[in-house]
């Protein structure tokens, strides 16, 4: 009779046999995050019944598993397919293959903008590593659903629908557009790359170009809530929803700003894209509330500064963003300052202080993240986004590394 290993259990051999302490921090943070993710796919796998997809932990400890309409439904599928570009293991495909196909209702979902993370980080990565063209069609299809969000008068995608009733409405919000949504343009780009049809590509530039004037302040750091009246197209309210104050700069939209400016770059090759990202990375940068390890507060006029959380999931957000700047000659002179950045971050997850001990932190990379303190929700947690970002990081940082 022969015993089949868990995924884990093989990842503990291999590790056992090389000898990690001996590596450099990339490799043995591959290392250990094989261990680790390969607990957590041995977790999902022991479940019965429908496909089980961990997020974050609950208030008691226990592992909270979203569903498919959770804006964080594809970073497991994500997170698994990084998994196995960083290991080269291909025992790890059956699984990504399946958790992403888990989430193939996502693809039609219209009710929020929140596809394009969705689908792009689950049938993105699958279809850039198989080629597998059903996973072309499920980005297309997903492009199309988020298309129905455009409004035209305001030139954006609306992010949130504003319930009869609900909070929103309270708030007076009519059309609200979060500083996120900047991440939901990629499968755009993309539908457009892989269907021939630039309508995509244009709603994404609209996108693009309507945030650029109305989200970011002065000195460079951006609003998380723009809030349109979708009738005239004009400005409503400059807000938050997640952080301190209206006029504070939270740390994780500043840091889908850097990464999402500098994904429409890539794809349009416009400078005033750079620039915005460069800028806004600046700010935090030099802000006198950046920590020396270089892992923001939730938000960097959060009033309890300096006993206040950190963020790891917006630290590994721009550690990913500023290697793929550092590739750009448009980065000029400052590609090795934003590599050098990305490397301290990096050092910085893949220390203890952030990186759990294998087995704890319900079997999550990372700990020290925060979904929203104002709302009380998921204050210095796991969540799935901040390993999807870091492993992402991690592959980035290689593909560099190999060039050189
Ligand atoms: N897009 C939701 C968040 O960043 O928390």
């Amino acid at each position: 009779m022969t015993t089949k290993l868990t995924v884990a259990a093989v990842a503990l051999v291999a590790f056992a046999a090389c000898n990690s302490s001996s590596k450099g921090w990339h490799d043995a943070a591959v290392d250990n995050a094989r261990v680790q993710i390969g607990m957590q796919i041995d977790t999902v796998e022991s479940f019965k019944g429908a496909f089980h997809n961990p997020t974050t932990l609950n208030p008691d400890g226990s592992v909270l598993y979203c569903d498919v309409t959770d804006w964080r439904s594809g970073f497991f599928p994500g997170t698994v397919w990084y998994l196995y570009e960083l290991t080269g293991d291909s025992a790890l495909v059956p699984y990504a293959r399946k958790y992403t196909e888990s989430i193939a209702d996502a693809q039609y979902l219209k009710w929020h903008h929140d596809v394009g993370f969705m689908v792009g980080s689950s049938f993105g990565n699958g279809l850039r590593l198989t080629g597998d063209s059903a996973y072309a069609d499920a980005m297309v299809e997903a492009a199309q659903s988020l298309s129905t969000r455009f409004r035209p008068k305001a030139g954006i995608i609306q992010s949130w629908d504003v319930e009869p009733g609900s909070d929103r409405e309270a708030r007076g919000w009519s059309c609200p557009v979060i500083i996120d949504n900047m991440m939901n343009l990629e499968l755009l780009f993309e539908a457009t790359r892989l269907s021939g049809d630039s309508s995509y590509y244009r709603l994404a530039v609209s996108h693009a170009d309507r945030t650029l004037k109305e989200h970011f302040r002065p000195d460079g750091s951006c609003f998380h809530v723009i809030d349109y009246d979708s009738i005239s197209g004009g400005v409503n309210h400059r807000h938050t929803a997640q952080g301190c104050a209206h006029s504070s700069a939270w740390s994780r939209g500043q840091a889908w700003a850097i990464y999402g400016y500098t994904v429409a770059y890539r794809y349009t090759g416009n400078p005033a894209y750079f620039k915005r990202a460069a800028d806004t990375f600046e700010f935090m940068r030099t802000h006198p509330n950046m920590p020396s390890d270089k892992i923001p507060y939730w938000d960097m006029d959060a009033p309890g500064i300096p006993d206040e959380p950190r963020d790891a999931s917006a630290a590994a957000v721009i550690a990913s963003g500023l290697y793929e700047m550092s590739t750009y000659p448009v980065a000029e002179g400052n590609g090795a300052l934003y590599r050098e950045y990305a490397d301290s971050i990096m050092l910085s997850l893949a220390s203890e202080e952030y990186t759990a001990a294998v087995g704890d932190n319900g079997r999550f990379i990372l700990k020290h993240s925060v979904t929203s303190k104002p709302a009380d929700v998921e204050i210095d947690v796991p969540l799935n986004y901040a390993d999807y970002y870091y492993l992402e990081a991690l592959k980035r940082r290689r593909d560099i590394e190999k060039k050189l």
